[in-house]
């Protein structure tokens, strides 16, 4: 079958031209939403005139019918066809005939593609968010269990004060609910209609674009046909949202590594979800956690590149914005993966709170030595100099700080009392903080009521 605009070329196409080109091997993920959209053409092409019933009868049944073969994986899709559009398009004028060569009237390609990806990242925004809710809300369920776990928290990677396990995972709540506004925030970015805005310029037929947007779910109506097919940045938004997502997955990916660690020992990582090593009978890998860590960078390089095609190319349509779709595709496929991964995960390891709270007392209790002087009136500059000379010391002996004896604390400063001793607990630090949105039992608990509450957790 002849190219749909071989009428203006004298040669035929060469064979690296069409496989250089060609977009259908990644675009027919398209096909659904294509299929949907030449269906709402249709209807308004038919209430617009330009069809009459009988043709706009016939194109929807033809539409059907391919759509039942996609559906079935059945529909051959054909490289010298070029893209998913001109398969689509072509298969139906096979089968149809003249009519058929009337879908595209009053449409472009360049306004096609905007509408099917603006269609697909909607209906996969909505999926994304979904998985993006069960994971926070394992990490609730999680957190409610954690309670009155202790462990130390890091900073620079060196034991810094004790925290409760709920706080940790609270946490990554709220990291991963920032996430969800990225994805609505680049949910409504798509949520306009493009079709109706032609190659560039508008069209010659008296289309109404807010039938087409109400018949598409779109809530808006691109406002200027050379934007709408010019325009990438709704695709941008959604792989910033899927980067920044990725970013916190491999953050927590790479905190549950270390902590699966035998030098750590603070979770077991199920067998089911681990690998093995081909050589070191031994092991036990973290595979999974390893890949959502390294997944962050692929996503980072998808925002990227379609970053770097955008910049400076010139108004209006350029082919070079078919590279929009790989990055785009790639980073939902990931996304979604990784968040399914580290559910299961969550769902699946095992706290050993007995090795988080050994490993959560000691010298993570200095702060709180100094502010008992604080409290006594000692300004905190000389409170934080004195008790480094403390831990100085217990270090050269190598004691640790639960042995000190009243006496041993007294001939450091006077100010130090009975009540002091009883300072060295890591459950009584954790309860000390409790500024709103600290780690004290009372304030996690809080906390712990309004997360449920924010994720229908009753
Ligand atoms: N496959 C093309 C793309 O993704 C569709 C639009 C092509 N338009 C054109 N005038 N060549 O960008």
């Amino acid at each position: 079958m002849g190219k749909p605009w071989s009428g203006r070329f004298k040669e035929k196409t060469e064979e690296f031209v069409e496989r250089f080109t060609q977009s259908v091997s990644f675009d027919k993920e398209l096909a659904p939403w294509d299929i949907r959209q030449n269906v709402a053409h249709v209807k308004t092409l038919l209430r617009a005139g330009v069809l009459s019933k009988e043709e706009a009868d016939s194109l929807l049944k033809g539409l059907k019918v391919i759509e039942e073969e996609l559906l079935e994986d059945r529909f051959e899709f054909r490289k010298e066809l070029e893209d998913v559009h001109m398969n689509i398009e072509a298969e139906l004028i096979n089968r149809l005939g003249d009519v058929g060569g009337k879908l595209h009237t009053a449409r472009s390609r360049n306004d096609q593609v905007v509408t099917d990806e603006r269609l697909y990242i909607k209906d996969k925004l909505s999926a994304s968010c979904e998985l993006l809710r069960d994971l926070r809300r394992v990490l609730v369920k999680l957190a409610e269990r954690s309670v009155d776990i202790i462990l130390p928290s890091y900073t620079h990677l060196q034991r810094a004060q004790p925290i409760r396990m709920i706080h940790y995972l609270l946490a990554y709540r709220e990291m991963f609910l920032g996430d969800e506004t990225r994805f609505i925030n680049a949910y409504r970015h798509a949520d306009c209609l493009a079709l109706g805005s032609g190659a560039v310029a508008g069209v010659d037929f008296p289309l109404d674009r807010f039938y087409t947007a109400e018949l598409l779910g779109f809530s808006r109506v691109c406002r200027n046909s050379m934007q709408a097919t010019a325009d990438r940045d709704y695709v941008l938004d959604v792989l910033y949202a899927c980067a920044v997502c990725g970013m916190h997955l491999s953050r927590l990916a790479e905190d549950l590594i270390l902590w699966s660690s035998e030098e750590f020992g603070f979770v077991d990582l199920p067998d089911r979800l681990c690998t093995g090593s081909s050589i070191m009978p031994q092991k036990k890998n973290p595979d999974v956690l390893e890949l959502i860590r390294g997944k962050a960078g692929r996503l980072y390089g998808n925002l990227f590149s379609l970053f770097t095609t955008l910049k400076g190319l010139p108004m209006a349509y350029n082919r070079d914005l078919q590279e929009d779709k790989e990055p785009l595709f790639d980073s939902i496929r990931t996304i979604c993966d990784c968040l399914e991964g580290m559910k299961l995960i969550l769902e699946g390891m095992k706290i050993r709170m007995d090795r988080m709270r050994n490993a959560s007392g000691g010298f993570t209790l200095m702060t709180d030595l100094a502010n008992y002087l604080v409290h006594k009136g000692l300004p905190f500059r000389q409170a934080h100099r004195l008790v480094g000379s403390i831990t100085s010391l217990l270090l050269e002996k190598g004691r640790k700080p639960e042995e000190l004896t009243l006496e041993e604390l007294r001939s450091f400063s006077e100010l130090f009392d009975e009540d002091a001793l009883a300072l060295l607990s890591p459950e009584a630090s954790t309860n000390r903080k409790n500024t709103y949105g600290g780690t004290a039992r009372d304030e996690v608990l809080k906390m712990l009521e309004v997360a449920k509450r924010e994720e229908g957790i009753s």
